[in-house]
């Protein structure tokens, strides 16, 4: 239990240099401090020029800030000591969860654990509202979401169990699969479907219906379930599942359908959900959870951010490096500390033999994998592991990222890059069968290779006009490894940059504004819509001051994502190209679970909601009166 805990204050001003943040470090213990440091991972980043007052700086490298007491300073038992800085490098801070996030107490040999408080700004007296989620209302009383495309049902009963008279061994084999999702999501819940007897006999058929599709008669102690093909009859399934689950775990809101039927197809083909596993780790199991509850939203992507610059996580067998020195950071790593756990070595990474493991379960669930290996930006982790892709006469700290990292790119004028990319996508594209492998492309640095040697003789030769076609060269390189490799490239909406790739077989995600959707099918890619403004995870669901998460692209309510419609003004030539839609769920500010189910849900049910159920079909207080039967992490 920590004895010593960091308390931050930000003065409210609106302008970056006009800010001022004071911090007071309490000691707890029963001993005085002396000579001492304090470091902490904040977003709200000090900028280079910053005054510091109260204390030295003796370190800063992204979100990460460590600061020496004053030679003279005896910090008693009970006591504090105070400092801080005026002026930061970006975002005026607006939420608690913009200061610190974790603290760490550098004294003598001892590495000890800090407390963290929220930040404060004592002139706001009105902290604002928190999230507004309703309880909603419903017309029906059945528990289903994603809606369906068409619900006429007129009778109901209590929750029947449901039981397989007869039917082929997939039907089982679906059955059996969908059986386990429901045990498995809801452990404390009274199984769905029986083989021996039951309430309700299910008939299948695979008939006249299109091939994601299903229909459901039901026809009192019958349901008549047609499907088009494996996925089709896997959606009845769960929609079964859901119907029964409502009704016997909140028997007050729920019934299940005795007459009527249900006639249901997905509107987009993608539907996805992306988890960034590199700010933070979450385990195998944590994953394949995350992936249950895709299933069981009927969404069929899982994008897996793999590696960024706080951490690299997958075994790559020809580079134990990137494991052994990428994927942990803290005090005595060669990776520094950020956002939480800085008092301590913080990571974790998948072996090849559990992604493997991930991939089968997804499998089972009809949910394809496509695995993000993050290039050539966000490759801090990357190029500390293996030095020898930097290019030795680049200057150092001569471009920075969004996120505070200097010189994170991976140098497309090097041809140890390629050999890299070459043995990493080879074994990568072996554990994945998905046809995708998803490159990054997001957010290179203004300015990045502009010092170094060897990518200005590249931009000679190759004739490129700077950063941007730089990238774009390199990308067309890394689309010729993916295609040796049987594979598509997918990529964030900057592949589109510096004159972009091919287009054939290329899916671009558009995160960073909603118009990217009609820009990029018109010039010719097959596009998902993942707008940060209504589908990132991360962002902040009011302007109250203590809601958790970040604001960059906006305060996003849930109503917000629920009601955004991917289309928008696509002219219907284009719509074709628009694949599906994707929640990404960044988890710079999601490391505990608390926070991750807080921030994920409802949204990412409202992400799901949007891929399968057509406009006409939704409606927000029926939304939110099922969300909050829906599972969590
Ligand atoms: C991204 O949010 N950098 C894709």
């Amino acid at each position: 239990m920590s004895l010593y805990r960091l308390e931050a204050e930000f003065n409210g001003a609106t302008t970056r240099e006009d800010t001022r943040f004071t911090y007071t470090f309490y000691n707890g213990s029963a001993q005085p401090l002396t000579g001492f440091r304090v470091g902490f991972s904040s977003m709200t980043r000090m900028a280079d020029e910053a005054v510091v007052f109260g204390a030295k700086l003796s370190k800063a490298y992204a979100n990460y800030h460590e600061f020496a007491a004053p030679d003279a300073l005896v910090v008693p038992a009970g006591g504090s000591w105070t400092f801080g800085f005026e002026s930061i490098e970006h975002h005026i801070p607006s939420h608690r969860l913009d200061g610190p996030k974790s603290a760490v107490l550098f004294n003598g040999d001892d590495v000890l654990e800090v407390q963290v408080g929220d930040l404060i700004c004592k002139d706001l007296k009105d902290t604002g509202p928190l999230r507004d989620y309703p309880q909603g209302q419903l017309d029906l009383p059945l528990m289903l979401q994603p809606w369906p495309s068409e619900v006429k049902v007129d009778a109901f009963c209590a929750a029947p169990r449901l039981f397989v008279p007869d039917a082929t061994a997939a039907e089982r084999g679906a059955m059996m699969r969908v059986a386990g999702l429901h045990a498995r999501l809801y452990p404390e819940a009274r199984e769905i479907f029986r083989l021996d007897d039951g309430d309700m006999a299910l008939q299948f058929a695979q008939g006249d219906v299109a091939k994601e599709a299903y229909e459901l008669s039901f026809e009192g102690k019958i349901i008549r379930v047609t499907y088009g093909d494996e996925l089709g009859l896997f959606y009845a399934l769960v929609t079964l599942a859901q119907l029964v689950h409502g009704a016997s775990h909140a028997p007050e809101t729920f019934q299940f359908p005795t007459s009527g039927t249900i006639s249901d197809a997905p509107r987009f083909g993608w539907r996805g959900g992306h988890l960034d596993v590199s700010r933070h780790f979450y385990t195998k199991d944590e994953v394949t959870r995350l992936i249950d509850i895709m299933a069981w939203a009927k969404m069929n992507v899982f994008q897996w951010h793999l590696t960024d610059d706080e951490g690299w996580r997958i075994e790559i067998q020809a580079y134990p490096e990137l494991t052994d020195i990428g994927s942990v950071r803290g005090p005595d790593c060669a990776m520094v500390g950020q956002y939480a756990h800085n008092a301590k070595r913080y990571g974790g990474y998948y072996t090849q033999v559990e992604a493997r493991a991930v991939v089968a379960h997804a499998a089972d669930l009809h949910i394809d994998i496509v695995p993000e290996i993050d290039i050539p930006g966000h490759c801090a982790a990357v190029l500390l592991a293996l030095p020898y892709l930097v290019d030795p006469d680049e200057q150092v700290n001569s471009s920075k990222s969004v996120q505070g990292y200097p010189n994170n790119a991976l140098n497309p004028a090097i041809p140890e890059t390629y050999e890299f990319i070459e043995k990493v996508m080879t074994e990568i594209a072996d554990i994945f069968p998905s046809p995708y492998i998803h490159v990054g492309a997001d957010e290179v640095a203004e300015g990045s290779w502009m010092t170094s040697p060897k990518a200005q003789g590249l931009r000679q030769s190759e004739g490129l006009a700077g950063t941007p076609e730089i990238q774009a060269y390199f990308l067309r390189r890394v689309q010729k490894i993916l295609r040796n490799n049987g594979k598509n490239l997918a990529g964030w909406d900057e592949v589109s940059h510096g004159g972009g790739v091919d287009q054939e077989g290329t899916l671009l995600i558009a995160w960073q504004n909603p118009d990217l959707v009609p820009a990029l099918t018109a010039q010719g890619y097959r596009v998902v819509a993942s707008p940060g403004q209504a589908y990132y995870m991360d962002m902040v669901q009011s302007t109250g001051w203590d809601e958790p998460g970040a604001q960059w692209a906006g305060v996003v309510p849930p109503k917000q994502s629920y009601d955004f419609d991917p289309e928008g003004d696509l002219p219907a030539a284009d719509r074709g190209a628009l694949a599906g839609v994707q929640a990404c769920i960044w988890t710079e500010h999601i490391f505990t679970r608390g926070l991750f189910n807080h921030l994920v849900f409802p949204r990412f049910y409202a992400v799901a909601e949007g891929g399968w159920t057509p406009m006409s079909q939704k409606s927000w207080p029926r939304f939110c009166a099922i969300s909050r039967h829906m599972p969590q992490l």
